[in-house]
């Protein structure tokens, strides 16, 4: 009787285990703490070590992992595990093509109606097939080459959202099933666990792809219990004494019924067109997404349609991968650099085997400062993943074999030594900000801080100095004619003709570019300046609020921060930049060898506009304005134009082409307006 009992509180104590599970991994709303969970868990743990009877292969416990293994099992696929075609053509012809030989295939002819796709997602994990037998689930292999696979029942178990048990009427569930799909890790599950791994000094995972193979074929079960592992089934492998429904939309309905994660980006559609618009939009998706994907899989949705396919060797003909360019790959670092820029910061670059990723060849990859290069350690020689997604900058995402891969084979070469003394000037190079940033201290001594200095001061937002490019200014700093901002106000005609590819021309528009350039605004000339931190929107900003160049050189910290968006550090670093005389002297040689613009009394003093107080954020393309001309308008209403999407916006002007920062806006319930909205917002000045 005691056992009796035993069995009825194991058989409810996993009833509600399940039902937390799916809550947690299914619906995302979890509806007891961990530490509630934890409790029961704990009891049934307890139940079943006394009662060992109790333990059946179902059991929720059964998911943490059982003993270690010494390698893997071989597992003979009873139905092979097939690859699937790639459609390269990252065009909407990619569908066009497929549809095309499908219904060839099919001997359709143009009258016959569209055909029926299931488009879906193709996750960027790993390939795994999962047996249930009499709706429990006892087998659980890898893809490997399609025929055999390995055993990682144990490692799968541990897979919360896999179900142990299908969730169906007794009289319903399949004597034999198997289900077929993706183990793959989402990007904040992995962000978190290698949060948590840092902390306790493991090693880390590269990423998610990896994560999950990695996890998978992890020989000791615990180790893979630990991995915040996921599942989303795609399709089926044998079945027997069950008939799957009609088309591959209701067999994935039917898997959710089971109990299976199935993912919600689907669609089933009409045509090739159809195919294309769901690639084109989920490519949009993609850096959005919760996990990484390759691309999208089409697949032909009558069942029968797909049995009369039937297949080419291992690819069925009824199915193709629509891929999206890679956005990560891997390559050797040729050699690790520093560049000196502008302020002085010296930064670590990774020359690269050139490799191509994301839509470009990538030769180079910052390594941004100092921790980074020492927490990611990469060395000349190392093989590493480079990852650009989007149009950011190419990064390096770590060293193949430090995370757990394989190890390499040839000894490494040593850490990277930063540098002493700068190598453009032999200055000392300090340590800044905790460590993190390596600065020469040479200043203008300097010549890659003084050829810097001028790139930036010419540009074309700062004083847009036709003509004057990097090239150029390295001649004239080389050549002594240029130490400060101010000396390319002096230079004339017959020097610069005396420079090497210079001609008397070019020489005579370079010199009417730089008078013409002193013309300028209050805005741009404190951007021009280079101050620390000072970037075109602080600029703006300060202009606007102070009026006029002395008010903002009397400024003391106090009244600097009272300017929009000024903290503590553009703070200090605008009274670093006034307090040293060099710069005030340069100062004043622009302003005598005529730099001008007009001043006012400031923001302080003027009029309130009807924007005022009101953040904006711009992106997209505008139909009617630039995003400078929108910027303007706002501006002159009293708005603010910031560039990154934070709690304080208000506004989130959006045009088409609209990237992460409406989606970004969109998340934290920003409002949105369009161009016409904005207009109308401007002319009644009410929000
Ligand atoms: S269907 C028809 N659907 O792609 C061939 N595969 O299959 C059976 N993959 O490494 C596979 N997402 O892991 C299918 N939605 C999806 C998929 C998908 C990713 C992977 C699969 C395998 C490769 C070839």
């Amino acid at each position: 009787m005691r056992e009796e009992a035993a069995r009825r509180r194991a058989a409810s104590l996993r009833a509600e285990i399940e039902a937390h599970n799916r809550a947690y991994y299914e619906l995302d709303a979890p509806t007891i703490t961990d530490a509630e969970y934890d409790t029961l868990f704990r009891e049934l743990q307890a139940l079943e070590a006394e009662n060992p009877a109790l333990r059946s292969p179902d059991s929720p416990t059964q998911r943490v992992g059982g003993r270690s293994l010494a390698q893997f099992t071989p597992v003979i696929h009873a139905m092979p595990m097939l690859s699937i075609q790639t459609e390269t053509d990252t065009g909407a012809s990619g569908a066009e093509h497929f549809d095309a030989r499908v219904r060839r295939e099919l001997e359709l002819s143009d009258a016959d109606t569209p055909m029926e796709y299931a488009a879906e997602l193709k996750f960027d994990g790993l390939a795994v097939s999962l047996r249930y037998e009499q709706g429990v689930l006892t087998q659980g292999a890898t893809r490997g080459d399609g025929m055999t696979g390995e055993d990682v029942t144990q490692n799968l178990r541990t897979v919360r959202d896999i179900p142990l048990r299908l969730r169906s009427d007794a009289d319903r569930i399949p004597p034999l099933l198997e289900v077929r799909g993706e183990a793959y890790m989402r990007r904040d599950d992995l962000a978190r666990y290698n949060e948590k791994a840092a902390g306790r000094g493991e090693k880390l995972l590269l990423n998610p792809r990896n994560g999950a193979a990695g996890s998978i074929r992890q020989l000791d079960p615990a180790v893979a219990a630990r991995r915040p592992l996921r599942f989303f089934a795609y399709g089926v492998g044998v079945c027997e004494g069950w008939t799957p429904p009609a088309t591959h939309g209701e067999l994935l309905r039917t898997l959710e019924s089971f109990g299976f994660p199935v993912c919600e980006y689907r669609r089933i559609v009409r045509g090739w067109q159809a195919l294309a618009a769901f690639h084109a939009r989920m490519g949009a998706l993609r850096p959005q997404l919760p996990f990484d994907i390759d691309g999208v899989v089409y697949k032909v949705n009558s069942l029968e349609l797909q049995r009369r396919l039937g297949f080419r060797s291992r690819e069925p003909r009824w199915a193709v991968a629509h891929k999206y360019p890679a956005e990560e790959a891997r390559t050797r670092v040729e050699a690790i650099e520093v560049q000196v820029g502008r302020t002085g910061a010296i930064t670590p670059v990774a020359r690269l085997t050139p490799v191509f990723v994301g839509g470009v060849t990538i030769a180079n990859a910052t390594l941004h400062n100092a921790d980074e290069l020492f927490r990611k350690d990469v060395r000349t020689g190392d093989t590493v993943i480079v990852r650009r997604a989007g149009d950011v900058i190419p990064e390096i995402v770590g060293v193949v074999g430090a995370a757990g891969e394989s190890a390499p084979e040839a000894p490494r070469s040593l850490p990277f030594a930063f540098p002493e003394t700068c190598p453009e000037c032999g200055s000392r190079v300090v340590r800044e900000e905790g460590g993190a940033i390596f600065r020469c201290s040479g200043g203008l001594v300097c010549p890659a801080q003084v050829k810097g200095a001028l790139i930036h001061f010419a540009s074309r937002r700062a004083m847009d100095i036709e003509g004057l490019g990097e090239k150029l200014v390295e001649q004239l700093v080389e050549a002594g004619l240029v130490r400060t901002p101010a000396d390319l106000y002096h230079l004339d005609v017959p020097r610069l003709a005396a420079l090497a590819r210079m001609g008397e021309k070019s020489a005579e528009n370079l010199v009417a570019a730089i008078a013409q350039s002193r013309d300028t605004s209050l805005a741009r000339f404190i951007y021009a300046l280079g101050v620390r931190n000072v970037g075109e929107s602080t600029a703006r900003d300060l202009a606007r609020h102070f009026g006029s160049l002395a008010r903002l050189m009397e400024a003391d910290a106090p009244a600097l921060r009272e300017a929009p968006d000024v903290g503590p550090v553009v703070a200090e670093s605008i009274l670093d930049f006034f307090a040293e005389a060099h710069n005030r002297e340069v100062i004043q040689r622009l302003i005598a060898a005529g730099a001008r613009w007009e001043e006012n009394a400031g923001q302080a003093n003027a009029p309130p506009g009807p924007l005022s107080g009101k953040t904006f954020v711009i992106t997209g393309t505008l139909p009617g304005w630039t995003r400078d001309e929108a910027r303007a308008r706002i501006e002159a209403a009293g708005g603010k134009v910031a560039s990154a999407v934070s709690a304080k916006t208000d506004y989130a002007l959006a045009g088409s082409e609209a990237g992460s920062k409406l989606a970004k806006a969109q998340a934290l319930g920003i409002a949105l307006l369009d161009e016409a909205a904005l207009r109308n917002l401007l002319e009644q000045g009410d929000a």
